[in-house]
């Protein structure tokens, strides 16, 4: 999406926010922690510095490539795996998208190294009027230089206020799109480098949902569920949050008929096809005329 001057203080703060809390999650990525603190850590860590999270902090181990969401009583506890914590902070609907790798396997620094790099090769090449397909096409060179595969069904994507996904689609290979940059467009870059086939597949079951129109609901007593998720302002939330509102078995009934009628979203776990092992980066950037800004990076 291109962005309004009006807007941009909004966006660097969003940015700066996302990567501090980013910072401070990686630090908290060790053997022995519980996911589910580490998680809603860096929740508090955003809120603590002025933003929103624009999503519920998530942490995808080994073959799930994103999207893995801790419910309230998870007890996944980290050990020897390779961690992706992704962060999204959000100030008035500006968002700071941007995610990091852990190895704690000790064993896997190449596959770490080979999305960090692809991050690296994609964000040099980036400016208006620089091709989709020459930056899927960067991606894809980095990647395979270290003997790994890009997954080819995750994609990078542009960013508008409270939009966390808008066109253009960045792909993480060569797809041969001519889509051309341009100025002042905020875009968030993804590479997934892989030892499996690099597809991935939606697995069950969804801890984090969003709202997706603004249908009201046909049974009055989710009413009062569907009010609350529309306090989150279109952006994703965790099926945890409304636990501080409403019982749980009110909130499964909720969300599945909410789901049905159209009126949410769920986001399931992405998994590797093959359970092959999975790295992550991502940093959202501004498009500039020769080059770009990146906007989450922790200055903080
Ligand atoms: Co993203």
């Amino acid at each position: 999406m291109i962005i309004e001057d009006s807007e941009l203080a909004d966006w660097k703060k969003a940015g700066i926010i996302s990567a501090a809390a980013l910072q401070h999650g990686v630090k908290l990525i060790k053997k022995g922690a519980l996911l589910l603190e580490v998680c809603e850590a860096v929740d508090a860590k955003i809120t603590k510095l002025g933003a929103k999270p624009a999503w519920p902090s998530q942490i995808s181990l080994d073959h799930v490539a994103a999207h893995y969401c801790p419910g309230f009583e998870d007890k996944t506890i980290l050990d020897a795996q390779v961690c992706k914590l992704d962060v999204g902070a959000s100030v008035n609907g500006c968002i700071g998208d941007n995610a990091a790798t852990v190895d704690l396997s000790g064993s896997n620094s190449n596959l770490v190294e080979a999305s960090e790099k692809a991050l690296a090769a994609a964000i040099k090449a980036v400016k208006s009027g620089v091709t989709l397909g020459e930056l899927g096409h960067a991606i894809q060179e980095e990647i395979a230089s270290y003997g790994f595969s890009p997954v080819r069904n995750l994609s990078g994507h542009g960013l508008g206020r409270f939009e966390i996904h808008t066109r253009p689609t960045v792909p993480n290979f060569d797809n041969g799109d001519k889509t051309q940059l341009q100025e002042n467009e905020v875009i968030a870059i993804e590479p997934f480098a892989t030892v499996g086939k690099g597809i991935i597949y939606e697995s069950m079951p969804a801890e984090v949902f969003m709202q997706a129109s603004d249908k009201q609901a046909r049974d009055p007593a989710i009413r009062k569920v569907l009010d609350k998720i529309r306090g989150y302002e279109m952006l994703p939330f965790a099926k945890r949050w409304l636990l501080k509102e409403f019982p749980a078995i009110k909130i499964a009934l909720a969300l599945k008929l909410l789901e049905q009628q159209g009126i949410i979203q769920s986001f399931p776990p992405l998994v590797e096809e093959a359970h092959g092992l999975v790295s992550q980066a991502e940093k959202t950037v501004l498009v500039k005329k020769n080059g770009c800004e990146v906007l989450t990076n922790a200055e903080y």
